[in-house]
């Protein structure tokens, strides 16, 4: 990955937007990530670095790719512990809005989440599963929804109130304050529930999950695949 000076200021801005509210909006376990990852504010992080970091606790790397990844490479990468990271960072112009995953997003935004082993261990068991029904798009598709609502946009009960537990708000200043603005509808998570709910990856989320605990996604892929087997 290569980028240039603006870049590397693109990112000094957008991490800086996050910092003073990060502690009171997300899981605790977020800021810890950046840290034990070596994720700073001042520039783009060395990807190499990060790995180094991160294989050491839990065997998760991030892979530098293009843009979004399908389903099936997705669901490899996961089962084989590994996250894609967009080489990439969005347009300075808007910093709330990338159209694709950028580094931002996956670096910033799904990287520390895999400081976790539980979680780690969640997405590789969710793509090797995920792998086993490519040749069904309804499957695929309701497997798509159950990333996207608990990876991407959930949400988390903890003794210090709701806080964010999905990436795609957490890499997002935008997301976050909206997440818990009290605005959005928020649905008890619930794996039947969500794998009939679609969703839209170019609007604000209007419809959230709230997780009674980390440990209630954890547990929920046997539940989530017996209609599938
Ligand atoms: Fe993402």
């Amino acid at each position: 990955m290569s980028f240039t000076d603006r870049d590397h200021e693109t990112w000094r801005l957008l991490y800086r937007a996050q910092d003073t509210l990060r502690g009171e909006q997300l899981i605790p376990e977020f800021a810890s990530g950046l840290k034990a990852l070596g994720i700073l504010g001042d520039k783009i992080p060395d990807l190499e670095a990060v790995n180094a970091r991160l294989q050491g606790l839990t065997g998760w790397k991030g892979v530098s790719v293009a843009g979004f990844e399908g389903p099936e490479h997705f669901y490899k990468m996961l089962a084989n512990r590994e996250f894609p990271v967009g080489h990439f960072i969005r347009d300075q112009k808007d910093l709330s809005y990338t159209p694709e995953p950028d580094v931002f997003h996956d670096l910033y935004g799904h990287l520390p989440f895999y400081v976790m082993p539980e979680y780690g261990k969640f997405c590789e068991d969710f793509g090797t599963r995920g792998l086993k029904y490519l040749s069904s798009p309804e499957i695929t598709e309701a497997f798509q929804r159950l990333f996207w609502f608990t990876a991407e946009f959930g949400l988390v009960k903890t003794p210090k109130g709701l806080r964010i537990f999905g990436a795609g708000i957490a890499s997002s200043n935008k997301e976050c304050a909206y997440a818990l603005s009290g605005k959005p509808r928020l649905l008890a998570f619930d794996v039947e529930t969500i794998r009939n709910t679609p969703f839209r990856i170019d609007l604000i989320q209007e419809t959230l999950f709230v997780l009674d605990s980390a440990e209630q996604l954890y547990g929920c892929l046997d539940a989530f695949e017996a209609p599938y087997r």
